[in-house]
């Protein structure tokens, strides 16, 4: 099956995930995060030069669709869910670069939130958690490839490690918090096989060609 947007590609079918996601209290207040998509569109622009057909899942950002990619629009990790369900069916690879809120409002009202009403100085939010993506779709990919990310503040091997064997991923990229919001990052791909390699200072493009090639070579 060919789609527009990817051209003569042939090659693997890759899903990536990009950007935030935005969890509404009201119909004009979100919990979100600062994630501005680059790392997860880069990924998908060098999937697609790479001859991939391509499908990039992108939360709310600022950033033009990268040629020969076709483009899903999402706005909360729900709908994200459902979308990377029905894309990675069929796919070869999931690159989870989206930066997924883990909660969201237990209730989303339908008319403004009044908060100041009744002069409280106090208000409490409930909040519920939201599905793990990752480790939804993980569970059942059999021979697919699966990349995780991870932002840890510090050394954090030991947890990514530990994300990555809870989760099911194939390799988890550890980036630490200068790359949020950031043309350029330092990451360290781990494996399950216990691989470790570490791309230092580099611009997000040549970490995403690093990325592709562990689904391009397999
Ligand atoms: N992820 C997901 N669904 C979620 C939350 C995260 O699929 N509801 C994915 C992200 O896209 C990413 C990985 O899981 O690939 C990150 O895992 P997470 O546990 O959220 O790690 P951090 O972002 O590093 O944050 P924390 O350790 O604080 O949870």
């Amino acid at each position: 099956m060919s789609s527009p947007g990817w051209g003569r590609r042939r090659g693997p079918r890759v899903v990536v995930t990009a950007g935030p996601t935005r969890e509404y209290v009201d119909p004009v207040r979100f919990l979100s995060n600062e994630s501005s998509g680059r790392m997860g569109f880069a990924i998908a622009r060098a999937a697609a030069r790479a001859g991939c057909r391509t499908t990039l899942i992108s939360g709310p950002v600022t950033l033009e669709t990268p040629g020969g990619v076709r483009r899903v629009d999402v706005v909360s990790a729900r709908e994200m869910l459902a979308a990377v369900r029905e894309a990675f069916e069929g796919a070869d690879a999931l690159y989870m670069c989206a930066a997924v809120a883990d909660w969201r409002p237990a209730r989303r009202l339908a008319g403004k939130w009044r908060a100041k009403d009744g002069g409280s100085r106090r208000v409490s939010l409930e909040l519920v958690r939201n599905p793990d993506i990752l480790a939804t779709v993980a569970r059942r990919k059999g021979e697919r490839l699966v990349v995780g990310f991870a932002l840890e503040t510090g050394s954090g091997l030991r947890r990514a490690r530990a994300k990555m064997a809870r989760k099911g991923a194939d390799y988890i990229v550890l980036n630490d918090s200068s790359a949020l919001n950031a043309r350029r990052a330092s990451v360290r791909i781990l494996g399950r096989d216990g691989s470790r390699r570490e791309l230092a200072d580099q611009g997000k493009d040549r970490i995403a060609r690093a990325l592709v090639k562990l689904c391009v070579e397999r």
